[in-house]
């Protein structure tokens, strides 16, 4: 689905990203660890197109889409729930839905595609004409992602999805996110919360300083004695 091969990014003077290669499958859920600073979001906004890329290639289903624009990276099927989720605050849970439909691609299926946000988070139904800035963390995160699903993507980001949620909300969402994961679409989940992130994905990726050190089977890396001592805390 997505290839990334040898990515170097900079933001300023730091070489921020340093010779990144992954590839994310479709239907599959796959996490991005590391800690804070480590390059995940630089990366992912990388990805989204947002930052210029100094060397290295990305392909989308085998189309080269390395120095494509961020609009175009949308078009193409890609969305982000970004960190800190980025709401309209102002704005009401229907209408960021709807900001999430603004490509053509989705247009005709703005309906249709806010009845399946609500199925999967019914919550969300409830507090559609609620400004976004009255919402709980959980519904915040839930319309976050509903707004990026508005794009019908093909491949969708988040990023830090369990930040300040309880552990309930989170087990929730984890299981609406394996839902959408079944309906096709490609999930990467960015967590610092390296327990959460390998419990419910199946392959996952260790970024350190703009470095993937180790990839693998999550349930492996479960068991991995770096993961261990510097994710886990055991
Ligand atoms: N706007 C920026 N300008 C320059 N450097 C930045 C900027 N944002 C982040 N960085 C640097 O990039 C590195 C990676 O940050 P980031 O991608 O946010 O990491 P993570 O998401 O893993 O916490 C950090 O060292 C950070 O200081
Ligand atoms: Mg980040």
């Amino acid at each position: 689905m997505l290839e990334i091969s040898n990515l170097f990014v900079r933001r300023g003077a730091s070489q921020v990203i340093r010779g990144v290669s992954c590839n994310f499958k479709q239907g599959e859920i796959a996490a991005l660890l590391g800690s804070n600073g480590a390059g995940k979001t630089t990366l992912i906004e990388s990805i989204m197109g947002l930052h210029p890329k100094d060397k290295g290639t990305i392909a989308l289903r085998n189309q080269d889409v390395t120095h494509c624009s961020a609009s175009q990276i949308a078009r193409l099927g890609i969305a982000c729930a970004p960190e800190g989720r980025r709401l309209f605050p102002d704005m009401t849970v229907l209408e960021n839905l709807e900001m999430g439909a603004y490509l053509r691609r989705a247009r005709p299926r703005v309906k249709e595609n806010i009845e399946q946000v609500y199925s999967l988070f019914p919550a969300l139904k409830s507090r559609a004409d609620q400004v976004a800035l009255s919402l709980s963390g959980g519904e915040q995160q839930m319309t976050a992602i509903g707004r990026a699903l508005m794009s019908n993507p093909i491949l969708l980001f988040i990023d830090e999805l369990s930040l300040g949620l309880s552990p309930k909300i989170c087990q929730d969402l984890f299981r609406t996110i394996r839902k959408i994961a079944e309906g096709g679409v490609s999930i990467v989940i960015v967590e610092q919360n390296a327990i959460l992130a390998l419990k419910h994905s199946q392959r996952a990726y260790v970024l350190e300083s703009g470095k993937i050190v180790l990839e693998g089977p999550s349930e492996q890396l479960r068991n991995n004695e770096h993961v261990r001592q510097a994710y886990l805390g055991i």
